[in-house]
């Protein structure tokens, strides 16, 4: 099939490579020259696993970047957009890019056209799309609109794609269905995953995926709902963290009981230092926005919201314990990423936990394995921070070492060598890399989260004892 994408952030750049991986012709239309010279070019353009790989195979071939709508629109059945939706000063989602990208396609569209939505869109959103496609198609052309909301998290975006837990058609007439239906067949049958070139299956995936067929108004309700609950758990999962800190139970342990419990599930229970990212904190405020439009006061996200925000402080406050005072402290950072796996500093906590830092005097060395280019850009030139090329470089004089991303690549450090760079050898553990055995093995006061200071301490005791024995 012939297919347009309409923006080229990460949902719409993974979504084209990607259909174009299972057999369609797709082409990506963005804006952005400078960005679309870039993919042209063979550039992946963000920190995305298997997303090289997709634009090698396909660039030029099946997959072509423009930006011209025109041209991409006028050969497409199939029109996905998946432009940007920002927070506006109220928290409603801004869906002024999705009205003048539908206001275009109307100009330019040609014979009967599927238009799909995958930027996440407050609820009530396709019924607008419908009434714009109306108002300004001069041509008399069909337009069929649906709604394919994406659940694809970044740093393993094209794996979600692939195989994902489901597929949400939310389709108003049946050849909208039949159409979907016939577009993601190499992902509902199977026959993608059971080729020799298909991208590695991920060991959790459930093939083949599933598709879930429901109305426009229901897709979008699933995709801000399923955002919001996964925010919850995470808020939820950091509350116990914080009740486990002022206790003597282990959030770790915690964690393994009650996710165990298979209608909770272990997964999106990590606690830490709050999410982030370009989704989670916005969709959270449009769903709080819709909700009291539509006349529900759905005062738990403001609860889930303000956890979330609370860790970011509880966390200074765990380094100002450790530190006495913060004036004039040397810190080092290990990451900067809203989370692993990712460039993206969007959102981050991280950012926000070292804003506050600066901001109390801290002199800080941070290190990123990939975020560094796009973290530099949030901060004030002038700013007491140095990007450096190495965890071990960020700990050197350091009085402590502060763990703020969940990069796999921490947990590997050689935990003697980081020690010997560091001033003092403590560390504040936002995310929970380390385990509290082999930090105080290696020396370390260890301060993490979901864990007292005094159970702490008694590791630290033992391995003393151990050490003397
Ligand atoms: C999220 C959803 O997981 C995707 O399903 C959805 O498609 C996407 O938003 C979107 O709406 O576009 P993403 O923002 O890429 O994906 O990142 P997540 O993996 O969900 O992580 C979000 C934040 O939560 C990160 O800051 C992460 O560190 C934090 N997190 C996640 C935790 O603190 N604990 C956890 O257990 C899981």
């Amino acid at each position: 099939m012939q297919v347009a994408v309409v923006g080229s952030g990460y949902v719409g750049l993974v979504a084209a490579a990607c259909l174009a991986e299972i057999g369609h012709s797709a082409v990506c239309i963005d804006n952005d020259s400078e960005k679309i010279r870039a993919l042209q070019r063979g550039e992946a353009v963000i920190h995305e696993e298997y997303l090289p790989v997709l634009l090698e195979r396909h660039g030029g071939r099946r997959l072509h970047f423009t930006t011209s709508l025109a041209d991409g629109v006028r050969s497409s059945s199939i029109i996905f957009v998946a432009v940007g939706t920002p927070p506006s000063e109220t928290g409603d989602a801004d869906v002024s890019s999705l009205e003048s990208v539908c206001v275009e396609i109307a100009r330019h569209a040609e014979g009967s056209q599927l238009i799909v939505v995958k930027s996440t869109v407050p609820a009530g959103t396709n019924q607008w799309i419908r009434r714009v496609l109306h108002r300004n198609n001069g041509n008399g052309h069909r337009f069929d609109v649906a709604s394919n909301p994406e659940f694809l998290r970044e740093g393993t975006a094209v794996t979600d794609f692939l195989y994902p837990d489901r597929i949400v058609l939310g389709c108003d007439t049946e050849t909208g269905a039949a159409l979907l239906n016939e577009l993601y067949r190499p992902l509902l049958d199977g026959s993608y995953a059971a080729g020799d070139e298909a991208v590695p299956v991920p060991d959790c995936a459930v093939l083949p995926a599933r598709a879930i067929v429901t109305s426009s108004a229901s897709a979008e309700l699933i995709k801000q709902a399923s955002n919001a609950y996964l925010a919850m758990k995470i808020s939820f999962i950091n509350a116990v963290a914080n009740i486990c800190e002022a206790g003597d139970a282990d959030i770790e342990e915690v964690v393994e009981g009650i996710g165990s419990d298979r209608r909770i599930g272990s997964r999106f229970l990590k606690p830490g230092i709050g999410y982030g990212g370009s989704c989670f904190p916005k969709d959270l405020l449009s769903f709080r926005a819709v909700s009291r439009e539509l006349g529900y006061d759905f005062r738990m996200l403001d609860e889930v919201m303000r956890i979330n925000e609370d860790q970011r402080r509880r966390f200074v406050g765990k380094v100002r314990r450790a530190l006495w005072t913060l004036k004039g402290k040397r810190l080092a950072v290990l990451g900067l990423a809203f989370k692993g796996g990712t460039d993206d500093v969007r959102e981050s906590p991280a950012i926000a936990v070292i804003r506050s830092l600066l901001h109390e005097g801290c002199e800080i060395a941070a290190y990123d394995p990939a975020a560094t280019a796009r973290a530099r850009t949030a901060f004030d030139p002038k700013a007491a921070i140095r990007f450096v090329e190495s965890a071990y470089d960020a700990a050197q004089g350091a009085d402590a070492l502060l763990v703020l991303t969940e990069w796999e690549e921490f947990a590997a450090l050689d935990l003697q060598r980081l020690r010997a760079q560091m001033r003092h050898a403590i560390v504040v553990d936002g995310r929970n890399v380390f385990s509290p055995e082999s930090m105080a093995k290696a020396g370390f006061q260890y301060i993490s989260t979901g864990r007292s200071e005094k159970m702490q301490d008694a590791h630290n005791v033992i391995q003393s004892t151990d050490a003397a024995a």
